[in-house]
């Protein structure tokens, strides 16, 4: 009877780290790192690790070969892949940036704890696991310049979906100005993981629309100081500053900030979401 119930017990911590593939809502398989890795022969792979700022090597699967394997014909029609973290952090990675560049489902560091401490989020220590996206930056140069938003750490789900449909109360009108189709793109890249737009996005951090919108709330150069250098307002918080190694820093903040403006007039009661598969 102990027996039997010690292997509930462990086969329920193995079926936890299984990795979930979702299409549109629906869950369409669920593999372990075993069965992962018979789809995808493992390497071990050294990128610059932006949240320490050093070299670091990982195991890891290739993550464009994964989801063509898993998603089929669907992958050559996906718009983007949404993934999702055991600690509520959900960024939204458009499909095409993965056919451009290499990424890797990380699972291990040859020879070390998988975790880290994250110099982004007021050097917390974090365990990596299940799974940690990373990119190639020492192939692709290009993505350095790019922070760390795109290198979700304890992914459980993966999901193809398309942005609009999925993250409705977050894209403002089509009839948008310049400025603010740039900040909603900025937003999309580096803030939904964590924050909410009427209730779509991330679940790491507060709303920022409804029932007041935060630019209702706080002035302009109160919360353009926040997002460039949220420390030096809250000494210990973890939200990272806007990504330093951007060249048009103040720029995109005042984007991001014109977009947060807009949505002002666009608030909506969020819809609770049902994430089972
Ligand atoms: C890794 C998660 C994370 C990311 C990414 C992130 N934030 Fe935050 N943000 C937080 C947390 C956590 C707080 C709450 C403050 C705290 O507890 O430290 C916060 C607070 C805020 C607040 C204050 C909200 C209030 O009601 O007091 C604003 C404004 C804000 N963030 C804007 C942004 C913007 C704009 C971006 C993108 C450039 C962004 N955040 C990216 C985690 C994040």
């Amino acid at each position: 009877m102990r027996l039997l119930l010690l292997v509930a017990i462990l086969s329920s911590v193995a079926h936890a780290q299984d990795l979930s593939f979702r299409s549109h809502g629906k869950e369409i398989r669920s593999l372990s790192l075993a069965e992962l890795k018979k789809l995808v022969p493992a390497k071990d792979i050294t990128i610059f690790e932006p949240h320490e700022k050093q070299k670091v090597t990982y195991s890891a699967v290739a993550a464009r070969a994964v989801f063509e394997a898993v998603f089929k014909d669907e992958w050559n029609e996906a718009d983007e892949v949404l993934f999702t973290c055991a600690d509520g952090y959900q960024p939204s990675v458009p499909a095409s940036k993965f056919k451009k560049f290499a990424a890797y489902l990380s699972f291990a560091k040859p020879n070390k704890a998988f975790s880290m401490v994250n110099s982004l989020q007021n050097s917390e220590k974090i365990e990596l696991g299940p799974y940690y996206l990373i990119w190639d930056n020492e192939t692709f140069p290009a993505l350095k310049a790019e922070g760390g938003s795109d290198f979700p750490y304890q992914v459980v789900a993966i999901e193809l979906v398309n942005f609009e449909k999925r993250f409705p109360g977050m894209t403002p009108p089509r009839n948008r100005s310049p400025q603010v189709e740039r900040g909603f793109s900025a937003f999309r890249k580096n803030c939904m993981a964590c924050h909410t737009i009427n209730g779509d996005g991330g679940g790491k951090a507060v709303e920022l629309n409804y029932p007041v919108n935060i630019t209702e709330m706080v002035k302009t150069p109160w919360l353009r100081r926040w997002i460039l250098d949220p420390t030096s307002i809250r000494y210990n918080t973890t939200m990272p500053a806007y990504n330093p190694a951007d060249p048009k820093r103040q720029q995109t903040v005042k984007d991001i900030l014109a977009y947060l403006r807009q949505m002002r007039k666009h608030k909506r009661k969020p819809v609770p979401r049902d994430e089972s598969p």
